[in-house]
């Protein structure tokens, strides 16, 4: 079996500046994001059940957007390699530290863009993305790339707020204004149907589409695709 590689750096194909630019909010938040408690844990176990499901312990996997990696140290031992990304060097940072404390063999974490990931091509049995397909610039080219990674029958799975769901009012003058004084990120606004729609432009097989929230209304739509092969 091949060993992945990955760039140290995250500019292939998206630009330093371009990557430093969508990183300085994720770096500014990094230790609070780390502290704030989850929002939904059972909903949040759901998901991981569900993931851990559909891994192996033969799995080489590539999680982009990793955050501060409490995904990835919980999913890794159920794998043979896990390779955990962010284009944000501060949850890096924070991902490492939790790893040092914790340590997993199979487990280690890189900055990347997944607008332009640098990845060895059909070297994963899995692409995860986790609360952050809304964030890309470019979805449909995040989702190609991802898919390049993918081995033939390899399964992307992502779980996707989709802003296009709520009250008109957050995405058009909620978010805005946040944005507007530093306490929110550029998102991109869409629903469950339309992100299915860019899996599909991009040939992968959607196998489901789930949602695991237990409180009120679920926005993130928890989707599983295959690439063909
Ligand atoms: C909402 S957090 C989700 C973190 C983690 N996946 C989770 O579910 O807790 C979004 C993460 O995506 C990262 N991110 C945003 N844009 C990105 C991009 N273009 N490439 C890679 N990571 C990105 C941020 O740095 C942040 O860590």
């Amino acid at each position: 079996m091949s060993t992945p590689t990955f760039a140290s750096q995250p500019q292939a194909g998206a630009s330093l500046a371009d990557s430093a630019r969508k990183a300085r909010f994720w770096d500014r938040i990094a230790r609070k994001y780390a502290a704030d408690p989850i929002a939904d844990p059972a909903g949040y176990e759901a998901t991981l059940a569900r993931v851990q499901e559909l891994l192996a312990p033969t799995h080489e996997v590539l999680e982009l957007g990793c955050g501060t990696g409490s995904t990835a140290l919980r999913l890794a031992p159920g794998t043979r390699r896990y390779l955990a990304t962010d284009v944000s060097s501060r949850m890096i940072d924070i991902a490492r530290e939790k790893l040092a404390q914790q340590p997993l063999p199979q487990l280690s974490f890189a900055l990347a863009d997944a607008d332009a990931p640098d990845l060895t091509p059909s070297a994963y049995d899995a692409v995860l993305a986790f609360n952050l397909l809304h964030l890309v610039d470019d979805l449909d080219q995040t989702l190609k790339l991802a898919k390049q990674a993918l081995r033939p029958g390899g399964l992307l799975i992502a779980k996707t707020p989709c802003i296009g769901e709520m009250n008109p009012l957050i995405p058009h003058v909620a978010l805005p204004l946040m944005r507007a004084i530093g306490k929110a990120p550029q998102v991109q606004c869409f629903k469950a149907p339309a992100l299915q729609a860019a899996f599909e432009r991009q040939g992968l097989v959607v196998q489901s589409l789930e949602r695991h929230g237990t409180r009120g209304k679920d926005i993130r739509a928890f989707i599983v695709a295959c690439k063909p092969g």
